[in-house]
């Protein structure tokens, strides 16, 4: 089955070909960052406009670039949230029109459950179950993965999501947007021992996650440094690089703690965040150990893209599963409460019109 994916959840315009024999046939996106850059934050209304502007135009190179023509296409699959609502309005509406126009099933797809089961692009794919530390722009969550619809949710942030803090933080440090990466390639030049944040909610047992403190503190830092260090420069990598350390020693702790209690080996790491190189070393230095397994994909299929739309819709779709002509776009979705995949195998398909 041939799989064209659609992501329009928020900023970045991702179209992809997926084929269950061939594999991933083409990926392309669009990222909306200079037109956001100057508000220094997503802006909703102009992320909706720019996705209707560029989603057809991307979708015509995408099938150019896989050489397949509209009718080699059997299922449309687009992000249905969570998400922006106008931005999810725009890859649904069109996403769902284009199956019924070409006579194939579509369905919408979880956007986090696209992050989560990207990793399985690569080759070799990560064995289930594992755990999976979901780390992105709107969520941090640790959890138990089964299989494609087998999600125990173990841990997640009680406020903001690790992405969030590494964006806001970077708005402290007069960073430009988007802040994340912007703020990892400052740490780099930051010195580890100046300072040294909180690690939050690791002194007590659990799997929650709170990363609003650390944005208060390095703004209280940064303050400080700013009235008492000669060297601003240094100092703002220096906070930078403490910020970082601590989110980083943060999500290391508890996903430790999540493969000790849930006794599974195997730990995947997954959404925008994990794209962060002193991540993944300080991950794979600390649970390299033997008998376990760590597993991160390229960081192009870490942050948001098309494939792994493509990818989670297929799974489904080849599944039986099938969205009705009229489709829902849902701004929040809990992630445990889709479907595993058995439940769905042996649904008749309704008609595609
Ligand atoms: O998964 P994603 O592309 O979009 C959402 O679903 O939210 O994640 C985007 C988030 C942003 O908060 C961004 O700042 C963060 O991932 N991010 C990073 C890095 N690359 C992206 N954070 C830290 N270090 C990075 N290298
Ligand atoms: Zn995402």
């Amino acid at each position: 089955m041939r799989v064209l994916g659609i992501e329009t959840s928020c900023d970045e315009t991702g179209v992809a070909i997926y084929d269950g024999d061939a594999g991933l046939l083409a990926d392309a996106v669009y990222s909306q960052t200079a037109i956001h850059a100057e508000y220094g934050g997503v802006v909703p209304e102009l992320a909706s406009r720019d996705h209707v502007r560029k989603l057809l135009p991307l979708i015509r190179q995408v099938l150019t670039a896989a050489a397949v023509t509209a009718d080699q296409i059997d299922g449309v699959a687009y992000t249905a949230g969570p998400g922006l609502i106008g931005a999810l309005l725009v890859g649904a509406a069109l996403g769902r029109s284009l199956a019924w126009a070409w006579g194939v099933p579509a369905l919408g797809v979880h956007h986090m459950e696209g992050h989560l089961l990207a990793p399985m692009l690569e080759d070799p794919p990560p064995a289930f179950p594992f755990v999976a530390l979901l780390v992105s722009g709107g969520h941090t969550q640790l959890v138990a993965v089964g299989g494609v619809g087998d999600y125990q949710i173990l841990g997640a942030s009680v406020d903001d999501a690790a992405g969030e803090a590494f964006d806001k933080t970077a708005k402290v440090l007069d960073l430009t947007y988007p802040g994340g990466p912007a703020l990892a390639r400052l740490a780099a030049a930051g010195d580890p021992g100046r300072y040294r944040f909180p690690r939050p909610m690791t002194d007590r047992p659990g799997l929650d996650f709170s990363f609003s403190g650390l944005k208060t503190f390095a703004l209280n830092t940064w303050r400080e440094a700013q009235a008492t260090r000669p060297d601003r420069a240094q100092a703002r990598a220096d906070i930078a690089r403490a910020f970082e350390e601590a989110v980083v020693e943060t999500l290391l702790i508890k996903c430790r703690r999540a493969l000790a209690q849930t006794g599974i080996p195997r730990l995947v790491l997954a959404g925008g965040v994990s794209a962060n190189r002193r991540l993944r070393e300080r991950m794979a230095a600390a649970l390299g150990a033997p008998g376990r397994v760590l597993f991160y994909p390229r960081p192009a299929l870490c942050t948001d893209n098309g494939a792994m739309i493509a990818f989670a819709g297929h799974q489904r779709l080849a599944a039986g599963q099938r969205e009705p002509l009229a489709f829902a776009v849902h701004p929040r979705w809990a992630l445990d409460t889709l479907p595993p995949l058995a439940s769905t195998a042996g649904r008749a398909d309704p008609p595609a019109r």
